[in-house]
């Protein structure tokens, strides 16, 4: 069946308090428009078109940064639901098929309750998802009769037998695209809000005599975020509910609670990670890893048998294959680390290529940035990096070669040398012994004197 998204994306959000518009604050990593986006991605869409209204430039960026193809849409004044969705029309006017509504605010909604809706709308005119409300508080109730659902209530226009419905509307709508616009058409805006409620269409649905049903989920799955209380909320369900993923599909996780995951984070099976981990976006660790505690991730693949950390810090770019090490207080940028390598204590290792079994010694630099551009810096297979060795880029360092400890390497070092670019050592026999008196002479003098 072919789908297209709808995504609710231009309230302004005024509980967050916020320069930043509300479906761009993040949620493990990533905005939570995203998270919707990700979600509505799985039906495969032909059309995914954002409507944006508050901050509509910000929310551009970020919809098109995850889907360069997404078409957003830019509803200047917020008049409700169904204006939010009309504003769609004109993106989906060749559109054949159906239309799924999600929101921007409500990032849980997951791929198999949507594929439920998709299926359900094989044989009813709108499908609505609805969910039994632990506190139905000010949600929209679905009026049933049966399987049918009759219309929805606003809360504000509710009576209170209708309020005493604890089956509640969700926001997200599945319908034939052009019946959908078509039935916008018909809404109006007299009710408690004077907006144009999307909800109005189940009712003037029935009233044509076309057939509407309620798919249910759990109650998780609709958590929309109004606050930064809810915000955090939904941060805590996200890692929760990531961090039982991981270890059903086989990763351990020592202290589930203190490692923080991304919205794509991808760890294989065997996997050890230890307390204090921060994965941030992008991160993808193979089977058979060990990320050490108080590690911090972003951007970056980590390959079989490798050990990172403790207080590793891979950044973007980082690809290091397997049987790698990478140490305490080391930080990997842009930077290839090839099969068996070590960079085990202290370094910066950035714009650069470090070959296979290299050893990079404790302190070592990529001196990367001259202050204006960035440079790169090659490091040989089974090369010998002295420690506080300063790599000044570009600059590359052969096959097989060593550079001596201290050493400000400036130009390249051909394979199997050993490059050496440090004051050389003078020794003075006896001095030490004679400045050591001279200063303890000095000393007794002048605690004489005062
Ligand atoms: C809406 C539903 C309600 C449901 C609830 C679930 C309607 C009339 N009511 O109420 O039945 O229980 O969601 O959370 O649909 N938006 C726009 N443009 C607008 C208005 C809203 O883009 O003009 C977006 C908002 O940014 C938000 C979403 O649509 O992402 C829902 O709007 P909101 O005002 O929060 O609707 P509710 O009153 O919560
Ligand atoms: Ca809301």
């Amino acid at each position: 069946m072919n789908t297209s998204l709808i995504i609710l994306a231009a309230g302004k959000g005024t509980r967050m308090n916020s320069d930043l518009p509300k479906v761009l604050h993040p949620i493990a990593g990533d905005p939570m428009l995203i998270h919707a986006m990700a979600a509505g991605a799985t039906l495969e869409p032909i059309h995914t078109v954002v409507v944006a209204g508050h901050g509509a430039e910000e929310v551009t960026k970020a919809a098109i940064a995850y889907d360069e193809e997404a078409t957003v849409v830019v509803q200047a004044e917020q008049l409700g639901t169904g204006h939010a969705v009309a504003q769609a029309r004109d993106a989906l006017k060749d559109f054949e098929g159906t239309a799924i509504v999600l929101y921007g605010d409500t990032p849980f909604v997951s791929p198999e309750t949507l594929a439920n809706m998709m299926q359900a709308a094989q044989s009813t005119d709108v499908v609505v998802l609805g969910f039994e409300a632990a506190d139905a508080g000010r949600y929209g109730r679905l009026v049933m009769e049966g399987t049918s659902l009759e219309r929805i209530v606003e809360f504000k226009d509710a009576s209170e037998a209708e309020r005493a419905i604890t089956l509640c509307n969700s926001g997200v709508i599945a319908c034939n695209a052009a019946l959908l616009f078509d039935l916008i058409d018909a809404v109006g805006n007299d009710n408690a809000s004077g907006e144009y409620y999307l909800t109005d269409i189940i009712g003037l649905a029935r009233a044509r005599g076309l057939s509407a049903t309620a798919v249910t989920c759990d109650e998780a799955e609709t958590l929309g975020v109004n606050s930064r209380a809810q915000l955090a909320e939904a941060e805590a369900a996200f890692q929760s509910r990531a961090r039982a993923t991981l270890m059903e599909d086989g990763v351990t996780l020592q202290a589930p609670d203190t490692v923080f995951l991304a919205r794509d984070t991808v760890i294989g099976r065997d996997t050890l990670v230890e307390p204090n981990v921060f994965f941030g976006a992008g991160v993808t660790v193979e089977s058979g890893a060990h990320i050490r505690a108080f590690s911090h991730l972003e951007g970056c693949h980590v390959s079989r048998g490798a050990v990172i950390g403790p207080y590793a810090r891979l950044r973007p770019g980082a690809e290091l294959a397997e049987n790698t090490r990478v140490g305490n207080f080391v930080e990997i940028k842009n930077a290839t680390v090839s099969e068996g390598a070590k960079v085990n204590h202290l370094s910066y290792v950035g714009d650069a290529f470090v070959g296979a079994h290299a050893n990079i010694g404790a302190g070592t630099i990529t001196c990367n940035y001259d202050g204006v551009m960035k440079h790169h810096t090659h490091i040989g297979a089974h090369s010998f990096i002295g420690s506080n060795t300063m790599l000044v880029a570009p600059v590359s360092v052969g096959d097989g070669a060593m550079t001596g400890s201290g050493s400000v390497i400036t130009s390249d070092v051909e394979p199997d040398a050993l490059a050496l670019a440090r004051a050389p050592q003078v020794e003075k026999p006896g001095m030490a012994r004679k400045l050591m008196d001279k200063l303890k002479a000095q000393k007794a003098r002048q605690q004489r004197s005062s």
